[in-house]
């Protein structure tokens, strides 16, 4: 089984883990450049300790990141030799109008990305363009508190609208947030948040979770405004959650669990509020406050296709108890007997890929787009400069033989794959190096040195087939 000629093989990155430059092209700061590594980035990305009282000493890789910034070229070679028929990454927000206030946008910062895309476009690949990965520009949460503030919507569609209008013609697909949903998880790094103690964080998320929601909305009518032949996306953190017994009481947890997070789909492609969540925000009192026309802000303005992250499933019971969890993607699940996992607890479920592509399928019926799968592992760098990362290839084989299975006998709709980290970039959960996705190494390591140096792992020739032969080769 192989998939069409026109299904969109690539990688995927984002600015704040890969660019560096943190202050060069006019770029202004961001929140993701006061992420420390080591013991305080937890506590900053979940808004319990303030960037602000952070010491000395702290190291913010981010800033340097792997130095995309001066080696893109170079980079996007490596991409074309592999045969990349697209190329995921993100604009920095602060790269465009470094405050989020300015009127004009920084012009330095839109030729960069002219330039990246114009580089893609050289070797025919495909840009897929998310409008912001994790990152404020830092002037909005001191001035505004971030999503906290519904004039961010504006702002936010200032910034869109201006990338829309310059790629008009060189750029057709576009995603407006990474992963929503993880402003429940991460708040300061989803959305900007840090708390004040005592303070309701439950209802503070959903109000910043609804501005986002918002701001996607209008943004999607901005760019039919600007060019009805776009294709915007929504992106999700999904991996579907399952119930640890035929308990109904399990599987009713499981259902709940699924519903965190199809509740940010849910708006962005029905249109509205369910029902459910609707009814539970009540309850709980976090039911957001709305202007006038929001409501049909989000009816009117829904997106053209679903795209997603996929490294896990996950696991729940009604009583947890004592039983044993384990991490991923920040939403930690149960250990699931059946699964390995990677060095980093991720549970490994190739299986569950195409369960969570059934399932997205079965409840939008809209194109998917997988838009982030692989492995993080620790990988060496022999002497000759050969990187034999063989379980990158087992794990990444595993997931589009599900992928493939659900296209073909599924008949799910899928408009592409493009793999995380594809070159090795920062990590966003531990903001380590040394948690390697790429195909391609780079010289960059924990303690900030190295030359940033790219070397092919063995991972770059086997997937260069994979895309060469539309997926046929994962069966031998
Ligand atoms: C997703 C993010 O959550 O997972 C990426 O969109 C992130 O930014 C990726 O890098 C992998 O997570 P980590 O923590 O291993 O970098």
């Amino acid at each position: 089984m192989r998939l069409a000629d026109d299904f969109l093989w690539g990688g995927a990155t984002a600015a704040n883990q890969c660019e560096g430059g943190y202050l060069e092209g006019g770029k202004g700061l961001t929140t993701v450049d006061m992420i420390p590594a080591g013991e305080n980035r937890f506590p900053v990305m979940t808004g319990i300790l303030p960037y602000e009282k952070l010491g000395e000493g702290e190291r913010y890789p981010s800033r340097e990141a792997i130095d995309m910034y001066h080696h893109m070229k170079e980079d996007v070679k490596l991409f074309a030799e592999m045969g990349f028929k697209c190329y995921r990454f993100s604009i920095a927000w602060s790269r465009i109008f470094p405050t989020g206030l300015e009127d004009d946008p920084n012009e330095e910062g839109l030729l960069f990305y002219d330039a990246l895309i114009d580089e893609l476009r050289k070797y025919g690949i495909e840009p897929l363009v998310t409008i912001c990965h994790f990152d404020v520009p830092l002037t909005l949460v001191r001035e505004l508190g971030s999503w906290r503030s519904r004039s961010m919507a504006d702002l936010f569609v200032k910034y869109a609208a201006t990338l829309f209008k310059r790629f008009r013609d060189k750029v057709k697909y576009w995603l407006t947030f990474n992963e929503i949903n993880m402003v429940m998880h991460l708040p300061f790094v989803g959305a900007g948040l840090f708390f004040e103690d005592g303070e309701d964080q439950e209802k503070v998320k959903y109000q910043a979770a609804h501005h986002q929601l918002l701001a996607s909305a209008l943004a999607v009518k901005a760019a039919r405004e600007i060019n009805p032949e776009f294709k915007i996306g929504c992106m999700l953190a999904a991996g579907s959650c399952y119930a640890n017994t035929c308990n109904p009481d399990d599987v009713w947890a499981a259902l709940e669990k699924d519903r965190e997070n199809y509740f940010f789909a849910d708006v962005q492609v029905r249109g509205k509020y369910p029902a459910y969540a609707a009814r539970a925000l009540m309850r709980k009192g976090c039911f957001p406050s709305m202007g006038p026309e929001d409501e049909r802000i989000l009816e009117e303005n829904t997106v053209d296709f679903v795209s997603f992250s996929y490294y896990t499933s996950h696991l729940t019971a009604a009583d947890a108890g004592q039983m044993e969890k384990t991490a991923g993607n920040v939403m930690s699940s149960l250990r699931n007997p059946y699964l390995k996992a990677s060095d980093w607890g991720w549970q490994i479920d190739p299986v569950g890929l195409r369960i969570t592509l059934n399932n997205l399928y079965d409840r939008y019926q809209k194109p998917l787009f997988i838009v982030e799968n692989g492995l993080g592992a620790v990988d060496e760098l022999k002497a000759d400069g050969t990187v034999e990362d063989d379980y990158r290839i087992a794990y990444l084989k595993a997931h589009i033989r599900e992928m493939i299975k659900a296209v073909e006998e599924d008949g799910v709709e899928l408009l592409g794959y493009t793999t995380w980290g594809c070159i090795d970039l920062v990590s966003a959960s531990t903001g380590e190096m040394k948690k390697r996705y790429g195909f391609i190494y780079v010289d960059k390591q924990d303690d900030g040195t190295g030359t940033d140096g790219r070397r092919k792992k063995k991972s770059f020739e086997w997937y260069r087939q994979v895309i060469g032969t539309g997926g046929e080769c994962v069966w031998e």
